[in-house]
């Protein structure tokens, strides 16, 4: 009989423990995503940031003048624009649906492709881009060095005429400074337990206890940044991902986990714009996704209840901050 007691004791200490280790990795451990790393060579600068906001913003940027980075990256939209595909100059579409550039000075490597090495280099490549800005590089230089404004700033935080290196460096700052990370969640971790209702606390258990989402999108950034094939599709048609870049059969299909955060206001989602709605999402996950060779193993087949659905939803939503949107208005 004591040995029976014992016994039990030892059996609630495991199960407590257990527990208590539960709670400890779920919340406690996650840190917050600290502070953004420029490169040496572009230390940022609030002058830097000004210049380059304006530039974000001009659509002097583009062969007609009608585009400016602004135009697909709306700050209002989490600096996407909640459209399939984006309009470029003359009437073009993207071939991608474009992303949430909000904490991008956290992406080890920038683009659904995940191989720009830094946001500095990606800023030629939608100027370049026929269907989105449509701009010669030497011709924009000799426009915007006519832009008294920018030359007398180039030459003021730079020290030299305006050209390529102060485009580059100051659009990157800008970008840089899009930080987002005050949304009930983070307020949840940092100790407010208010933050977050009983629904929503049931959605995040779902999404890093019960089901397997955290595998990709772990907090903080809610992505682990590297390319993966979620089994959104079959085919992947004319767009085959990562593959496109590196020309191997291992990834097709692979795309750069997104971050969640924000994802209220980024929707449609995926590369393609082609899933609409958050529920629809999870219908996605929950199907166990299209038996793609490269698909990852982890997205198995689940089933929830409405209910958690709506919970699982209400979570995410739980990752919205636009409280910087106060230097946009
Ligand atoms: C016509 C629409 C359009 C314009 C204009 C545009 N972008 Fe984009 N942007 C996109 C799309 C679509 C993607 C996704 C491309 C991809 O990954 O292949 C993207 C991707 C990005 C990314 C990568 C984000 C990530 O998560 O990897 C950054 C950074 C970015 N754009 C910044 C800019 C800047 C800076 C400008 C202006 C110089 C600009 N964009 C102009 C549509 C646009
Ligand atoms: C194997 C890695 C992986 C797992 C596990 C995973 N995802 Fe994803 N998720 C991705 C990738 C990759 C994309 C982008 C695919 C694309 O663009 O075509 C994505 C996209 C999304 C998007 C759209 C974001 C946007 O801005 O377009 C949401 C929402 C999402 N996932 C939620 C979830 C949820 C909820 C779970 C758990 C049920 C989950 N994911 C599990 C890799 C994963």
């Amino acid at each position: 009989m004591r040995l029976y007691k014992a016994y039990l004791l030892l059996l609630g200490a495991i199960s407590l423990s257990l527990f208590l280790f539960q709670c400890k990795t779920n919340i406690q451990s996650i840190k917050p995503m600290g502070e953004v790393v420029a490169p040496s060579g572009n230390p940022t600068t609030e002058d830097k940031i000004e210049l380059g906001r304006k530039l974000f913003f001009d659509k002097r940027l583009s062969s007609d003048e009608t585009v400016s980075c602004s135009s697909c990256h709306l700050p209002k939209f989490a600096f996407s624009d909640q459209k399939t595909f984006s309009d470029g100059v003359n009437g073009n579409k993207t071939q991608r649906n474009a992303p949430s550039i909000l904490n991008a000075g956290y992406l080890p490597t920038v683009m659904y492709d995940a191989y720009i090495k830094t946001l500095e280099l990606q800023v030629i490549v939608p100027i370049q881009e026929h269907v989105e800005m449509n701009m010669k590089m030497l011709d924009l230089l000799k426009k915007l060095r006519n832009v008294s404004e920018y030359q007398e700033s180039a030459k003021r935080i730079y020290n030299r005429d305006f050209d390529a290196y102060v485009l580059t460096r100051s659009i990157a700052a800008f970008e840089r400074s899009l930080i987002s990370q005050n949304s009930r969640f983070d307020q949840y971790i940092a100790g407010n337990k208010k933050a977050m209702s009983k629904d929503e606390r049931a959605g995040w258990k779902l999404f890093s206890e019960d089901l397997y989402c955290t595998k990709c999108h772990p907090a903080p950034n809610f992505t682990t940044y590297l390319p993966e094939n979620n089994g959104l599709h079959l085919d992947y048609g004319a767009d085959l991902g990562r593959f496109r870049i590196f020309n191997d059969s291992n990834d097709i299909g692979k795309f750069k986990v997104p971050s969640l955060r924000n994802v209220e206001l980024t929707f449609p989602y995926m590369h393609d714009g082609s899933i609409k709605s958050i529920e629809n999402v999870i219908q996605h996950y929950q199907s166990g996704g299209k038996n793609h060779i490269n698909k990852n193993g982890i997205i198995q087949k689940f089933n929830l209840s409405s209910n958690q659905i709506n919970q699982l939803k209400l979570f995410l939503f739980t990752l919205t901050d636009t409280s910087y949107m106060s230097r946009f208005r």
